[in-house]
């Protein structure tokens, strides 16, 4: 049974993403651990998707319920995370408002007019740009916004960075790991080990819990991207502790329930090294499947690293969790002016 059947989910996705076996990067990596993807950058028409989604369609019933006519979050100045709310606000005909803090020291001529910030502003969102740097937790601009849109008499339904710190921020991934059990079943097999990106928690700390439910939550190797590790950790656990309650998991999650290997996030977040641009690289000219230097792009370079190290067991299947973030890489062109 499913631990999500008590909760209202809004429909923003097609539904069930496609696994894909990724024979080239297989190969490439020397061919005795299968790789393969699940494709959650291609799992809406919404302004191209990815993981926000998944987590929004369990948040919205409760901004619709709130009467709210106003959705109101926060990010850098490319986050996919504002793009996905501008997108679901003009789905469901409300208004947006989103900070844009510089969390990157990036500085692309085009960097603030283009890719995510670009969609952002023609789906008729108002993207307010502050110097604001780096940080995943509850911040005064995001309040300042909120409060901007009471005065102007609105009513504001606000949403936190990732949609992370959110009561329901945690469900759509605990969907995720359901929907892996469901796959593996037409598949025949199960997957050894999944590998996700990390920053703001509640996509791994989602999947943890849902993972967690089959017993195998310690599989989930999630891979740093934010830089700054223990925030991101506590995150991670509260949001496991939370959604966990939430759903009736039934049973505490253990510590050791929680892997985040902190080894790829050099040299900061939304800054990508040698290696990250060479694991991008890779992935782009064996399998056409574009990573972005945020994010996918560093757990991309785990996946690489972790293969050719010997971290999985010969004849493992690794399952790589591409939450999308390709729009980004328009920001990045000068890294990228020779491929
Ligand atoms: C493309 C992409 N990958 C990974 C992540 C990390 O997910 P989370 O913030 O839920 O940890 C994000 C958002 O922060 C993202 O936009």
């Amino acid at each position: 049974m499913s631990l999500l059947e008590k909760f209202e989910r809004y429909p923003l996705t097609f539904g069930p993403t496609p696994i894909e076996h990724l024979p080239r990067l297989t190969e490439a990596l020397g061919g005795k651990v299968q790789i393969y993807a699940k494709r959650d950058d291609c799992n809406s028409g919404l302004a191209m998707g990815g993981n926000k989604l998944r987590k929004l369609e369990y948040i919205v019933p409760d901004a619709i319920a709130s009467g709210a006519d106003t959705l109101v979050s926060i990010g850098g100045v490319q986050s996919n995370h504002t793009r996905m709310v501008a997108a679901t606000a003009a789905k469901l005909g409300m208004k947006c408002v989103v900070i844009q803090e510089k969390w990157v020291p990036h500085y692309d001529a085009v960097y603030d007019r283009v890719g995510n910030i670009q969609m952002t502003r023609l789906m008729g969102a108002d993207s307010r740009l502050v110097e604001d740097g780096f940080d995943i937790g509850i911040r005064e601009s995001w309040q300042n916004a909120i409060r901007s849109v009471e005065e102007a008499g609105g009513k504001p339904y606000p949403i936190p960075a990732g949609a992370s710190v959110h009561k329901y921020g945690g469900l759509g991934y605990v969907g995720f790991a359901e929907e892996v059990a469901e796959q593996e079943k037409a598949l025949g097999f199960q997957f050894d080990y999944i590998v996700v990106c990390v920053v703001t928690g509640s996509t791994q700390g989602g999947m943890i819990v849902g993972f967690a439910a089959q017993d195998r939550a310690h599989r989930v190797i999630g891979i740093d991207a934010s830089g700054t590790l223990d925030q991101t950790r506590a995150q991670v656990r509260q949001i496991v502790d939370d959604t966990a309650e939430l759903v009736g998991l039934g049973r505490p999650v253990r510590e050791d329930e929680i892997v985040i290997n902190p080894d790829y996030a050099y040299p900061a977040y939304g800054v990508p090294s040698e290696e990250t641009n060479d694991a991008i690289r890779l992935a782009a000219r064996t399998e056409a499947m574009i990573t972005d230097p945020v994010y996918e792009g560093k757990s991309m370079q785990g996946l690489i690293d972790l293969t050719q190290k010997g971290f999985f067991p010969e004849g493992a299947r690794v399952l790589y969790a591409h939450l999308g973030g390709a729009p980004a890489l328009n920001g990045y062109s000068y890294h990228y002016k020779d491929g």
